[in-house]
């Protein structure tokens, strides 16, 4: 029998807003002034701020971190029909921009240390497609993906990176403190996520590390790759006393007032981030024993923000499930679970968690693009018209984006969670194995 709990009064969020009053301020501020529309002090700050915090050297506000990936493809001059090769285990906002451009995703499987997208995955899709000159990825959950080896790849094959930092602001990759430091290059010692790639997007959705309740940014250090964003994020006006247009153009710069809501989260990103660090760090000391693991990162050479925490179920402790494009059911079993039983306990008692995104080539929009995964002999397959998981001799999934799908799952991480919330919610985990 598993255990019964009683219902949490007020509902635990997988990752909700935390304001702190001196958002208030600044967008009173906007108010008072009349700054109430795309220009304006709110806009020019985090703008300014964030360059100082990632370290990049231009940043252009925009509407959401979508309409920044949008651009960042148009940057990178994609043509219709053409392959653009993109991470497969994210979110859909990484990889609909190459299609707004007329673009063809090929989704690149993930490896199994950060489920980001996979170099040797990436140099095989290479050897399929040697024209391919965009490649756009993503730091899923806030866990930076294995950007040198990404890089390198990426250079020797002269493609451009799109960075999708939505979900990582904050985290760096081979950051300076104490034991890290070893093995890592010194060249790349506590990069930011989102100064990795040409071109690079992060958003303030109001489910990210911090919030203007939308929002998004383009980050470049390319001046002239900036000025254009700028223009055509304002419906691409030219330099003339009338509405003179020579280029498309788009509606998507930021809002002074939401910009004033991300002015004052700004001010405690850091606290957030540490603070999100200590739920995952709670959830690992609390799974110790269960036959499971936390979504994994570089310990030695990366620093996530731990936007989500994740928990990825061990093969030989999963009790059936089956999901279609729809539901999903499983056969409850002891000693075992799997993230539907999971996912259902927390409901249930007013904890919302989620599964892990769907990858992008088991989604029914884009089942007939390619997919590049590597076999265990080191072999790429593309999957050209599955619907599902692809299988191997053995039975299991070839693919790691659909095993870590099928086993995997997000678990509460609001900042607001207090410890007890959260002792109750691994108790929740915990019975589930009972
Ligand atoms: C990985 C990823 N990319 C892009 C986006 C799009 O950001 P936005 O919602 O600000 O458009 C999100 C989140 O929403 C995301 O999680």
């Amino acid at each position: 029998m598993k255990k019964e709990f009683i219902p949490f009064e007020n509902r635990i969020w997988l990752s909700s807003p935390t304001m702190h009053g001196q958002e208030l301020v600044f967008v009173k501020e906007a108010y008072d002034t009349n700054w109430m529309s795309t220009m304006g002090t709110n806009i020019n700050e985090i703008e300014k701020k964030i360059c100082e915090y990632v370290g990049c050297k231009y940043a252009v506000a925009l509407g959401t971190g979508t309409s920044a990936l949008h651009m960042a493809v148009k940057l990178a001059g994609v043509k219709p029909g053409e392959k653009v090769f993109c991470s497969d285990l994210t979110f859909a906002a990484t990889v609909n921009p190459v299609k707004y451009e007329g673009g063809e995703p090929v989704f690149i499987d993930s490896e199994y240390e950060t489920w980001n997208m996979d170099p040797v995955a990436l140099e095989q899709a290479f050897e399929l497609y040697p024209d391919v000159r965009v490649v756009v990825m993503a730091h899923l959950y806030g866990t930076p993906a294995k950007m040198d080896e990404l890089t390198s790849v990426c250079q020797k094959h002269g493609a451009v990176i799109i960075e999708d930092a939505a979900e990582s602001l904050g985290a760096t990759y081979k950051t300076q403190s104490g034991p890290k430091e070893s093995g890592c290059s010194a060249a790349t010692l506590g990069q930011e996520t989102g100064t990795f790639g040409k071109y690079n997007a992060i958003s303030f959705n109001g489910n990210k590390i911090i919030t203007g309740s939308s929002g998004g940014m383009f980050l470049t250090d390319d001046r002239e790759a900036a000025d254009r964003v700028r223009k055509w994020s304002t419906q691409s006006r030219e330099n003339a006393p009338w509405y003179q247009h020579e280029e498309i153009g788009y509606n998507y710069r930021m809002s002074n007032v939401v910009a004033g809501i991300i002015r004052g989260q700004l001010l405690y990103l850091d606290e957030h981030i540490a603070r999100k660090k200590e739920v995952y760090e709670r959830y690992r000391e609390g799974f110790q024993d269960l036959p499971v693991s936390m979504n994994p990162y570089d310990e030695k050479c990366s620093e996530p923000n731990f936007w989500l925490s994740c928990l990825l179920i061990d093969e030989e402790a999963m009790c059936r499930q089956i999901r279609d494009e729809h539901e999903a059911l499983y056969i409850s079993e002891a000693g075992k679970s799997c993230p539907t039983e999971i996912l259902e306990m927390l409901a249930r008692y007013n904890a919302e968690g989620r599964p892990i995104w769907k990858p992008m080539h088991m989604q029914p929009i884009y089942r007939m693009n390619g997919f590049v995964t590597r076999e265990g002999d080191g072999r790429a397959v593309i999957n050209t018209g599955k619907s599902g998981t692809v299988m191997g001799h053995d039975g299991k999934p070839l693919d790691v984006g659909n095993d870590i799908f099928n086993r995997g799952l997000c678990l509460p991480s609001d900042v607001k969670m207090t410890e007890e919330q959260q002792d109750t919610v691994i108790e929740m985990v915990r019975s589930c194995f009972e």
